[in-house]
């Protein structure tokens, strides 16, 4: 195991910035929270960390969490912070909120991997790393150098985010990482008056194709302004109880993953 007691490591990757990736992530999480497994949330991204703004955890509340301590056999690590039942570390809250120098990418890749390993995570079914955006550096460096059992490439259907998502799909493939699937974001609007789906993007011939493609569509999450709002508040969509025509497509995607990968 690449990460103690952590049985699947999956990306939540994009070839692209603003396509909702952490959005995706926050509520997938919650979502396979909810099927009753025991589940994490890294995020990656440090060109844009917003998993802690999303699920409303900041540094001036976790830094005692974020002093190292000391393991058993004298290793330091970082406890992972706990929002709505999940584990969350973020390479934000290591950086800093007034960080504005970012590292080299190459080295980049190596800061995000040992913050990875240097968190104390739990006994988790899955751990879910909002990965940053595009295929250069410090992807290829985390490509390579973390135990993934899959990736989860999300998309909006515009024709520019599909080549992109083309070019992230080839980054997890040319490494051997397993495709979960490509989830569809801000896919149609839902009218809501009737509940009718209403396609708001041209999909032109060049769009991505899951049926001449080895790579399932996972689902395709809505364009809706609760989504959007629910995060704002810091308090994600699916952590509700009850199940709306904008929650469904996360649980079905989180059923999905939970049947590809049994926890
Ligand atoms: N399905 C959706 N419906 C409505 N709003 C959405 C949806 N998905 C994302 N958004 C909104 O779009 C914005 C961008 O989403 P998000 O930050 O998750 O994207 P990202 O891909 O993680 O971006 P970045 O590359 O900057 O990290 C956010 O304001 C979010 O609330
Ligand atoms: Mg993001």
């Amino acid at each position: 195991m690449f990460l103690p007691g952590v049985k699947h490591i999956l990306a939540v990757a994009s070839g692209k910035g603003g396509v909702g990736k952490t959005t995706v992530t926050v509520n997938l999480a919650l979502a396979l929270a909810q099927t009753g497994a025991q589940v994490g949330v890294y995020d990656a991204d440090l060109y844009g960390p917003n998993v802690p703004l999303m699920l409303g955890v900041r540094r001036k509340t976790s830094r005692k969490g974020m002093v190292p301590a000391v393991r058993a056999e004298s290793q330091p690590y970082i406890r992972p912070l706990e929002r709505y039942g999940l584990q969350v570390m973020s390479v934000g809250l290591v950086l800093g909120d007034a960080e504005t120098v970012l590292p080299d990418p190459m080295f980049a890749g190596h800061i995000i991997r040992q913050t990875l390993q240097d968190t104390l995570w739990g006994t988790l079914d899955y751990l879910l790393v909002d990965f940053p955006p595009g295929s250069g550096e410090p992807q290829q460096t985390l490509v390579r150098t973390i135990g993934w059992s899959g990736a989860v490439i999300v998309t909006t259907p515009q024709d520019m985010a599909l080549m992109d998502t083309r070019r992230s799909l080839g980054l997890f493939q040319a490494a051997n990482v397993p495709i979960v699937g490509v989830v569809e974001n801000m896919s149609y609007l839902l009218c809501p008056h009737c509940g009718e789906q209403i396609e708001v993007f041209d999909r032109t011939d060049r769009a991505w194709d899951a049926a001449d493609s080895n790579v399932d569509l996972l689902g395709r999450v809505p364009m809706h302004l609760t989504i959007s709002q629910r995060i704002n508040a810091r308090h994600p969509l699916v952590n509700g109880a009850h199940e709306t025509p904008e929650t469904a497509p996360f649980r079905e995607i989180a059923h999905e993953i939970v049947r590809k990968y049994p926890r």
